[in-house]
């Protein structure tokens, strides 16, 4: 039995339907229970919890050969930092507990360092503490920015006319599609056990900069002058925060963009394991305009 953390979410719910095909066992984690049902209808078991109690996932973890890990965001947490790692203690008392022998946990670009990462910060102290286990094999994957977050702009293009961040935009960095992440866990997850501590880089197809994003984000939606507008990172924060996220949670995706445009979020070599098969080309036509065309 695999117990998923997540899974109702991206990346969770593709590796869970992915196991499931190939007849594995899974425990489906997740907090909200009518989103685990499409899972729970094609074999998934539910738990329905809060990754953040130790207890339940304690539960949870009972008799699993692995776990996937991953620490989500709350916006409107008031301290993200004392979220992400209320998270990460209670996940990692549990993989302690219960003994479990394999463990593969969705980290990030910057997951090598806490420095000038903004939100990645908390996943970069779960590597930490997931290297201190002993006993224990651990899968790392650090993919790249989603294409998925390009999301977050559709309303500021229909409102405003403009797709723009506090990312610079002549800075090129890889981008992927968080269908690719899944294919890979579920890859991994299927070939038991991982050996000892290791890391693995997710970067997508190629680099791209957010100027050529904007402009393939156009040319799909009918709007091929579409510009691409570089925020203070002031503005920045104020836009977030007017959207409802909480100040601590704004300064860390601030931080995060900071990150990008200093590098911090390059560290992985590109190869023939850390790219992966989507483009942001394919992805403009054959998601993003339909997600456009739909809100
Ligand atoms: N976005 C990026 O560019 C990026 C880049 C690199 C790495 N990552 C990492 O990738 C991870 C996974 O991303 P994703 O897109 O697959 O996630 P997602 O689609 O946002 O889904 C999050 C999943 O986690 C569940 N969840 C959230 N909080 C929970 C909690 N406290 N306890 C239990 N379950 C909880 C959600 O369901 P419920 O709400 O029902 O609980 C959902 O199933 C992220 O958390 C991030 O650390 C993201």
């Amino acid at each position: 039995m695999i117990a998923i953390v997540g899974a109702s979410g991206r990346i969770g719910s593709k590796t869970t339907e992915a196991l499931l095909a190939a007849g594995k066992k899974v425990r489906a984690i997740a907090r909200h229970a009518e989103k685990l049902q499409p899972l729970v209808e094609k074999g998934a078991e539910a738990w329905v919890g809060d990754s953040a109690d130790a207890a339940f996932l304690n539960k949870a973890f009972e008799g699993a050969e692995a776990v996937l890990l991953i620490i989500s965001t709350d916006m409107q947490v008031p301290d993200v930092k004392a979220y992400q790692d209320s998270i990460g203690l209670a996940q990692i008392e549990a993989v302690k507990a219960q003994g479990v022998k394999n463990v593969l946990f969705i980290s990030s670009q910057g997951g090598h360092t806490e420095e000038k990462t903004g939100i990645v910060a908390g996943v970069a102290r779960q590597e930490q503490r997931l290297h201190a286990l002993e006993g224990v094999n651990v899968l790392i994957l650090r993919p790249t920015y989603f294409m998925e977050n390009t999301f977050n702009s559709i309303g500021m293009i229909k409102n405003m006319g403009i797709n723009g961040s506090g990312i610079k935009g002549d800075r090129a960095f890889p981008v992927i599609a968080s269908h690719d992440i899944a294919v890979v866990a579920a890859e991994k997850l299927l070939n038991l056990p991982f050996e000892g501590k290791s890391h693995l880089d997710l970067l997508g197809a190629r680099d791209y900069t957010l100027q050529e994003m904007t402009q393939l984000i156009g040319a799909a939606i009918g709007k091929p002058e579409l510009p691409y507008v570089e925020f203070s990172y002031a503005d920045q924060k104020a836009g977030m925060m007017q959207y409802g996220m909480s100040e601590s949670v704004a300064d860390a995706f601030v931080g995060l963009q900071e990150g990008i445009n200093i590098g911090q979020l390059s560290a992985g070599v590109r190869d023939a394991a850390s790219t992966t098969p989507t483009t942001f080309e394919w992805f403009a036509e054959n998601v993003f305009k339909h997600v456009y065309q739909a809100v």
